[in-house]
């Protein structure tokens, strides 16, 4: 008999059911590993569960194109079940095939997140599910009045409105209904969900390798920290890592915003975030304050490896392209986040990491899993994003501590950490 390893102990907490249900409320479902009960609990409080009407009637909203002005797009358009609820897009399209400023991230697990947008603008699924509908390039509906006259005029929704919600059509409970849906898309059961409650061949020795890169020289765990509270693998915090930085002028642009954003206008900031220049400030245009210039939301890494291209703008095609960008310590800007330095890291550990990456994805994606990574791999002789000497600090002194070693034996002031006897052992 094989002895249970204490880390099944640990593993225990990344598992298991949520709190009950008030009375007459539905059961609470059986989470899968990976998902946090006690952030199920705070997103879907026992009394506010969805109903099994709620969501039938959320998923028909979700699915149906003649919520779009010329009945061309819905939201699946964008969040496409069968794509992992992106679109594979480096930004999206919506009528009449007008195009953003910003990549389409996954609905799955956006119940989790504690504000939604890459800039967090909107508080809380219903109220982000309102502003597609109106935004003039996504859905293209002129006011939510229009909306609601439309539906009037389809007999299963005044029927299905009334069954659901007992009175008639209103915009708020179209939003209710489709976030009921979309609280019903929670997503774990990943490779690494049955590693981490102790099943030690669930991950490869490679994707092994990758996890104490995450935590280690790779520094991946100051933003996407997963924990069995909030195995998200996201802060939840807006950071500037320089992918809008090689694009505009911030400084120029921010001053030019300040006299344009009219500070709680959702609507507005909906419209410069997805339509106009501005887009490139990120969080700024929510707060107006300097230190969000270029910030964005650190996304959640499930499923990571099914929902490229990656980043707020789509800008990196692979996760290659991510993790060479984080290797070289991102692209310098005033504003870059503290937390962005060179890595050092070699390109079998580039490898190993985003190997653990790929393990993020659940196993009900298993077949999109593969053929994305197969169209990654045969994109990684490009590596645009790669620059090896900078990332072993071989050249370029960005007032950093530099990885290699003998550059900090010549150089006494690039002694740090990542030195040969530092804390994290200089990479050896
Ligand atoms: C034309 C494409 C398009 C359509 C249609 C669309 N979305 Fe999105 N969605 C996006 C893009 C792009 C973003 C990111 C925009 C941003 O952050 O500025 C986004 C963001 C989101 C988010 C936030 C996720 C996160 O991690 O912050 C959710 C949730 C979401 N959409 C759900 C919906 C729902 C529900 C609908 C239908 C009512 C919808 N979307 C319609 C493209 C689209
Ligand atoms: C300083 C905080 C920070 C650190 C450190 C950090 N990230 Fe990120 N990560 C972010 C933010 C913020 C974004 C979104 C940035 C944007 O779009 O402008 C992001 C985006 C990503 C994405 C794209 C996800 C998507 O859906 O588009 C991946 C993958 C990723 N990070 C992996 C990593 C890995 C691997 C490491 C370690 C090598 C790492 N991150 C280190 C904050 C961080």
């Amino acid at each position: 008999m094989r002895t249970v390893p204490r880390i099944v102990v640990l593993g225990a907490l990344w598992v298991g059911a949520a709190a009950p249900a008030a009375e007459g409320a539905p059961a609470a479902p059986r989470l899968p590993p990976g998902v946090s009960t006690a952030l199920y609990d705070i997103a879907v409080p026992a009394d506010r569960r969805p109903t099994p009407e709620q969501v039938a009637l959320g998923e028909k909203l979700y699915n149906d194109k003649r919520l779009s002005i010329d009945d061309s797009t819905s939201c699946a358009t964008c969040h496409d079940p069968k794509r992992g609820f992106v679109d594979g897009k480096p930004t999206s399209a919506g009528v009449k095939g007008q195009k953003g400023q910003r990549n389409s991230p996954t609905v799955l697990n956006a119940m989790f997140n504690a504000t939604q947008f890459w800039d967090g603008r909107a508080a809380t699924l219903e109220d982000q599910a309102k502003l597609p509908i109106l935004n003039p390039i996504e859905m293209g509906m002129p006011s939510p009045d229009a909306v609601v006259q439309k539906l009037r005029g389809i007999p299963e929704y005044v029927d299905g409105f009334k069954r659901v919600f007992g009175r008639e059509i209103s915009y708020d409970d179209l939003a209710r209904a489709i976030a009921a849906f979309e609280r019903t898309q929670y997503s774990g059961n990943a490779r690494f969900d049955r590693f981490i409650a102790g099943d030690s061949k669930a991950l490869s020795a490679e994707e092994k390798r990758g996890w104490a890169l995450f935590n280690g020289k790779g520094r991946c765990n100051t933003c996407h920290a997963g924990n069995a509270v909030n195995p998200l693998f996201s802060d939840q915090k807006f950071h500037n890592i320089g992918i809008a930085a090689h694009k505009q002028d911030f400084v120029d642009l921010a001053v030019e915003a300040l006299k344009v954003v009219r500070t709680g206008d959702a609507k507005q900031i909906d419209e410069l975030a997805l339509q106009t220049k501005f887009s490139e400030l990120g969080r700024f245009l929510v707060t107006k304050q300097e230190n969000d210039i270029g910030a964005f939301k650190t996304p959640t890494l499930r499923n990571v490896g099914v929902t490229g291209p990656y980043m707020h703008d789509g800008s990196q095609a692979t996760l290659w392209d991510v993790v060479d960008h984080y290797n070289k310590g991102g692209t310098a800007n005033p504003f870059l986040d503290g937390g962005m330095q060179r890595l050092g890291m070699t390109d079998r550990e580039v490898d190993d990491l985003v190997a653990f990456l790929v393990a993020l994805t659940s196993d009900d994606l298993k077949a999109l899993e593969r053929s994305e990574l197969d169209r990654q791999r045969k994109a990684r002789n490009k590596r645009p994003e790669k620059d090896a000497d900078q990332a072993l600090g071989k050249k370029g002194h960005m007032g950093d501590v530099a990885p290699d070693p003998d550059l900090a034996k010549k150089d006494p002031a690039n002694i740090g950490e990542w030195g040969p006897t530092g804390a994290t052992g200089g990479g050896k």
